[in-house]
């Protein structure tokens, strides 16, 4: 929990479709939120998180799946985590089944 009694939720993936949705939920319901990206510097990806800031508090942390413990500090003190950062394999036959 925050230090102001805040719960706080972790988001993985923040520039994701999914996760940008959930970010804004959440914050609107008054959750703080931490994020994850695997570049925060790729505006082009995330430009949408400074609009996001707006609505609450929401801290942008860089993480990726391939770096064992980079996840570590987003979720570090989090009352909740969603993690919905995945590869998206748009070559895949099937992407639902195959990453
Ligand atoms: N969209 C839907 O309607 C839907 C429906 C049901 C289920 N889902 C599931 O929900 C999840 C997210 O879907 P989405 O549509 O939000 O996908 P998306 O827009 O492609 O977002 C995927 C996110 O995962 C991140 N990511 C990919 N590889 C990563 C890695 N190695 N380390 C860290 N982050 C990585 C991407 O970051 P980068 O931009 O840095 O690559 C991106 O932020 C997927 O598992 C999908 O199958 C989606």
């Amino acid at each position: 929990m925050s230090a102001v009694g805040m719960k706080t939720a972790c988001v993985t993936g923040g520039n994701g479709y999914i996760a940008s949705a959930l970010i804004k939920m959440l914050l609107q319901k008054g959750y703080a939120v931490n994020t994850t990206v695997r570049n925060p510097d790729d505006m082009r990806k995330n430009s949408h998180l400074k609009g996001l800031e707006a609505l609450g508090t929401l801290k942008v942390f860089r993480a990726d799946l391939d770096e064992d413990g980079s996840f570590d500090e987003a979720v570090n003190g989090c009352d909740y985590a969603f993690l919905v950062a995945a590869p998206v394999n748009l070559q895949s036959e099937n992407p639902e089944v195959n990453s």
